[in-house]
């Protein structure tokens, strides 16, 4: 789908979408078209329960007077609650509406309002925002689509006052568009494809991003010590993984930030095996990795001004002759020792050597790890917050502000040593499972035994959000790619140095092993 920014003016052909506030009140373009059809328009909302509420949508086909296919009016609620959020629910609104007609063009005006929270340019970005996120589709393996359940859609063209400015502020919105698709499509993609192996290269395939990217194989995290790690996906024929991907665009003196993503490429649970029903879902267990490597991407295509790493444990989690055993300790890299009481709370396992090596790698001023942890935060949170875990409160603020701005909201969750209680092992330095009871938390403990002292740590347990089994105001069923927004307006309002655009000489990393 194109994106074109153009001067007001009420278009020929195609779909016309335009706001009206809360009560009826018709915008500027609103007035206009009511005013070219006739007062269809205002007939319209009159004949409808149609009021102009945020979201709500009426559709005028083929109206007499103008040569548009259909007038979409779009509810944007009180003209001083429109902000980024709302511009965006405006163009995915309309492009839903836009979607039911054949047309290859659909127009969006969403008015300037003197009161609205976001200047013009910005509210004709989001919206352009809001229908390149609705717009996604993964019909990679459909062969038989009929043509008449084909997208028609071809371009968007938004009207804005000062289009030029408009375009400046769709560049890096664009960019983020781009990293959300193509987030959700390494979720979408079935395990039979994106295995550890498929997934590193294309990882490694941002080095044509200016992104510098490093692979560890089962060899050198072996001689690392990862055997937490390793344990994971010894059971499967693939090999496992640690990718390493680096945009270094802030001032070369600046720690990074850290960003670490759960890659479990699919989860059968290993020998504490899954039931069947539902399992095809954990081929989405690599989410956070999706989330990082498309965070990355992002960062460099749009040359993000902040040092930030990413990295990723590729693995699948599969029963066999050679899989690891309930029972089982293995030695993480931070020499701390494990009974896997369950193979099925391998996320953990996978995240213990990743966050280590990173610390000791990077020697990160924040680290942040993504993971589609547990089913417990499912229960806790059902779909519509993903868990925070944290031991900073000023990361937790910001990242749930990030979250608040974006549409991917966070829920703070309670740690303790109460709760760490319930990973103590008789046999080794702790067992990966508690109890059934605060399922989440005590999995976010396990973590936190990974983090280093004074290193400012947040987890994401992203199991209920990664998916949508529902449509969403930004997103269709299926991969939501939350957390990637997210965390790209996260660097971007805290971590970014201004002045320092250009990536800088790639720093040499720090000591790499280091068992404590
Ligand atoms: N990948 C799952 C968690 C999950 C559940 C993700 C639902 C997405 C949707 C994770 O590896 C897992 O199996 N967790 C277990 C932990 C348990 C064995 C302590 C769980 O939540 O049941
Ligand atoms: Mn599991
Ligand atoms: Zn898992």
């Amino acid at each position: 789908m194109k994106v074109v920014f153009a001067q007001p003016g009420l278009p020929k052909s195609g779909c016309l979408a335009v706001g009206v506030l809360d009560s009826g009140i018709l915008t500027p373009s609103a007035k206009d078209v009511d005013a070219a059809t006739g007062g269809a328009v205002s007939r319209a909302i009159a004949a409808s329960r149609f009021s102009g509420k945020a979201d709500q949508t009426l559709d005028i086909v083929a109206p007499a007077g103008l040569g548009v296919d259909r007038i979409i009016l779009v509810g944007l609620g009180k003209a001083d609650m429109v902000d980024a959020r709302r511009a965006e629910s405006f163009g995915a609104a309309a492009l839903v509406v836009a979607e039911k007609g054949t047309g290859s063009e659909l127009t969006l005006a969403i008015d300037v309002l003197a009161e609205a929270k976001l200047s013009a340019p910005l509210l004709a970005a989001h919206a352009a925002l809001g229908a390149s996120l609705k717009g996604y589709r993964f019909d990679l393996y459909r062969t038989k689509l009929k043509a008449e359940d084909k997208p028609t859609l071809k371009t968007v063209t938004v009207t804005v006052a000062d289009p030029a400015a408009a375009k400046t502020a769709w560049a890096p919105l664009d960019v983020v568009a781009e990293g959300v698709s193509f987030a959700r499509n390494l979720i979408s993609e079935p395990a039979n494809v994106l295995y550890p192996a498929a997934f590193m290269k294309i990882a490694k395939s941002l080095e044509k991003d200016g992104v510098s990217v490093e692979v560890l194989d089962e060899k050198a995290m072996a001689k690392l010590g990862m055997g937490s790690l390793l344990g994971v996906g010894q059971g499967s024929d693939c090999e496992s993984y640690l990718v390493v991907m680096r945009w270094n665009g802030g001032n070369p003196d600046d720690a990074p930030v850290a960003v670490v993503g759960k890659g479990v490429c699919f989860d059968t649970g290993g020998i504490s095996i899954k039931p069947a029903g539902g399992m095809e879902e954990m081929k989405t267990d690599m989410s956070g990795a999706a989330v990082t490597t498309a965070l990355m991407r992002i960062l460099a295509r749009r040359k993000a001004a902040a040092n930030v790493v990413g990295v990723i444990g590729l693995v699948e989690n599969m029963p066999s002759g050679t899989a690891q055993r309930p029972g089982d300790v293995v030695t993480s890299m931070s020499g701390q020792t494990i009974e896997v009481i369950n193979t099925d709370a391998e996320g953990r396992l996978v995240l213990a050597d990743a966050l280590w090596y990173t610390q000791e790698t990077f020697k990160p001023k924040a680290v942040i790890d993504l993971a589609t942890l547990t089913g417990a935060i499912v229960i806790a949170l059902g779909n519509e917050n993903a868990g925070l875990f944290s031991n900073d409160d000023t990361l937790s603020k910001i990242l749930t502000e990030a979250g608040q701005e974006v549409g991917e909201p966070l829920w703070r969750m309670p740690m303790g040593d109460a709760y760490d209680e319930q990973i103590k092992s008789d046999i080794a330095d702790m067992k990966n499972v508690g109890g059934r009871e605060g399922g989440s938390i005590t999995a976010a403990q396990f973590l936190k035994r990974f983090i280093q002292p004074g290193v400012a740590w947040a987890h994401l347990d992203i199991a209920g959000v990664a998916w949508t089994k529902k449509a969403l105001p930004t997103s269709p069923k299926g991969a939501s790619g939350f957390g990637v927004r997210l965390l790209e307006r996260m660097i971007a309002t805290h971590y970014e140095t201004v002045g320092a655009a250009k990536p800088a000489k790639a720093k040499k990393p720090a000591k790499k092993s280091g068992k404590k």
